[in-house]
C-alpha cells in the first residue's frame, strides 16, 4: 500500500489556485491503485483468485485500472451487472447480494455471468423457473451463513448471527434436495462473506480454516462434487491506525500452507474484496472555511462534508487526514490544539473527525483525508442540502497531474 502524498498535495494546490470558492475534491491515484492490486494478486497462493466487489467504488477509471489485474468483477445489482458488461464484454462476472429481483436474475443469465451466489431457497426456485423457460444451465454457489468458533467480532458482522444474508445451514439439506430435482442449476460450491473490517490476518486464517473444514464435512455428508469456495471480501482497512494494516503477505503465506493439504487441492478459492483494494487510492480534500470556538471546543468548518464523504460517519471513526498549507498564511490560525472537523450540513452528525490534535491550522488550509477510495463518495447522501458535487480528479501519471 503506497501513499504518494506529494503529487496529491501538488494537485490539491493547483486545484485550489484555480478555484475561487473554497475547494472540495476527490483525488484518485491510479498508478498507486494499479501497483497495490498487482501486489495483492501476486501474493495469492496457487488456485486462488481475486475478484473486485464493484460496490466499493464503481467509478469508470477505477474499474479500468482493475480490469485485467483482477480475475473479474462481483456485481450485487442489475445496475452493477449492466455497468460491467457494457464496459467489459468478456470479463468474468459473478452475481451476488441479497434481494435479487427476478428481472435481475434474468439479466444475469442474459449477460452470461459465470456464477450466481444464491441467498435462499426462494431465489433457487426463481432461478429454476427462469432456466426452465430459457432451457439453459447456470452455475451457482450457495451463500451460507455459518457460525464458527473462529468468527471474530468486527464492526460489521454478516454471518454467524441472525442476519438476512445467506442460507442457514439448517436449510442446506432442503436446498440440496431442491437442486437434485433441478439439474439446470449446477452447484459449483459454497460462498461465505461473514464479516467486514477484518484487520487480523491470523484470525482470518483461522476463520478460513473453519470454512474449509465445514465445506469438507458437507461434501462428505451429502456426497457433493464441487470445486469452488468463495471466501468473500471483508479484509479491512485500519482507519484508526493507518500504519498498522492487514498483513496480506503473511496471510497469503499461511493460506498457501493450508491449501497445500491434499484434501483441499480440488478447490479453487475465490476472494471478492472491495475496501482493501480501492480504499488506499482515494483522497478527499476539504478547504477550511472557518475556525470557531463553541462551548469550549474548536471546530474547523470545511467545504464539503459527509454528503460527499460519509465513511467516517458510517464507520463512526475519526478519519485520518493530513494538513496541506493553503491560502492561509503560515503565521495565522491555531497551533497545538484539538479541533473537530465538520462540513457544511445542518446536522451535528456532519463530523469527519472529533477533537483531534493538530499542530497548526488556518482558514484556507486544506485537509486531505486519506483512505477515501472505497465506500466513500458512492455511499454518501449526495443530494442532502443540494450542495454541488466535489471536483473529481483521476491522477494517472507518476508525477501527479
Ligand atoms: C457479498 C459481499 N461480497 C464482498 C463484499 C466486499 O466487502 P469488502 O469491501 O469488505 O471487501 C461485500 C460487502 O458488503 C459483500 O456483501
Amino acid at each position: 500500500m503506497e501513499f504518494r502524498l506529494d503529487p496529491m498535495a501538488r494537485e490539491a494546490a493547483r486545484l485550489q489556485a484555480a478555484s475561487a470558492d473554497p475547494l472540495c475534491a476527490y483525488l484518485y491515484d491510479l498508478p498507486a491503485l494499479r501497483r497495490h492490486v498487482e501486489d495483492v494478486v501476486a501474493e495469492l497462493p496457487e488456485r486462488c483468485e481475486m475478484f473486485y466487489a464493484v460496490k466499493a467504488n464503481a467509478e469508470a477509471p477505477i474499474l479500468d485500472a482493475l480490469e485485467g489485474r483482477v480475475a473479474g468483477f462481483e456485481a450485487a445489482s442489475g445496475g452493477e451487472l449492466a455497468l460491467i458488461r457494457e464496459r467489459f464484454p468478456e470479463t468474468p462476472l459473478l452475481f451476488g447480494g441479497p434481494g435479487k429481483l427476478v428481472s435481475e436474475l434474468s439479466l444475469a443469465l442474459e449477460l452470461g455471468v459465470e456464477l450466481i451466489h444464491v441467498e435462499s431457497l426462494t431465489e433457487l426456485e426463481r432461478l429454476a423457473q427462469l432456466l426452465e423457460q430459457s432451457e439453459r444451465r447456470q452455475g451457482v454457489l450457495l451463500r451460507m451463513n455459518l457460525a464458527t468458533d473462529n468468527l471474530p467480532s468486527t464492526p460489521l458482522t454478516m454471518g454467524g448471527v441472525p442476519t438476512p444474508f445467506g442460507i442457514d445451514p439448517e436449510d442446506l439439506e432442503t436446498c440440496l434436495t431442491f437442486l437434485a430435482h433441478h439439474p439446470r442449476i449446477e452447484l459449483r460450491g459454497f460462498h461465505f462473506h461473514l464479516i467486514s473490517h477484518q484487520l487480523d490476518a491470523d484470525a482470518q486464517l483461522r476463520l478460513l480454516g473453519d470454512l474449509f473444514h465445514q465445506v469438507e464435512h458437507w461434501c462428505e455428508q451429502y456426497r457433493l462434487d464441487i470445486d469452488q469456495i468463495n471466501v468473500g471480501g471483508g479484509i479491512g482497512i485500519n482507519y484508526r491506525e493507518p500504519s498498522q494494516q492487514f498483513d496480506w503477505k503473511g496471510f497469503c503465506s499461511g493460506l498457501a500452507q493450508r491449501l497445500a493439504e491434499p484434501r483441499l487441492q480440488r478447490y479453487r478459492i475465490r476472494f471478492e474484496c472491495g475496501r482493501y483494494l480501492t480504499a488506499p487510492c482515494g483522497y478527499y480534500l476539504m478547504e477550511v472555511m472557518d475556525l470557531k470556538r463553541n462551548h469550549g471546543q474548536w471546530f474547523a468548518v470545511c467545504r464539503g462534508g459527509t454528503h460527499h464523504f460519509r465513511t467516517p460517519a458510517a464507520q463512526n471513526h475519526d478519519h485520518p487526514f493530513v494538513r496541506l498549507p493553503g491560502r492561509g498564511g503560515e503565521e495565522e490560525g491555531l497551533t497545538h490544539t484539538r479541533v473537530s472537523v465538520v462540513g457544511q450540513l445542518c446536522t451535528p452528525k456532519d463530523v469527519l473527525a472529533r477533537q483531534v490534535e493538530i499542530e497548526r491550522l488556518a482558514i484556507g488550509d486544506m485537509l486531505m483525508f486519506t483512505l477515501a477510495g472505497a465506500y466513500a463518495w458512492n455511499i454518501s447522501h449526495q443530494n442532502f442540502l443540494r450542495h454541488p458535487a466535489p471536483i473529481m480528479r483521476f491522477i494517472d501519471d507518476e508525477e501527479g497531474a
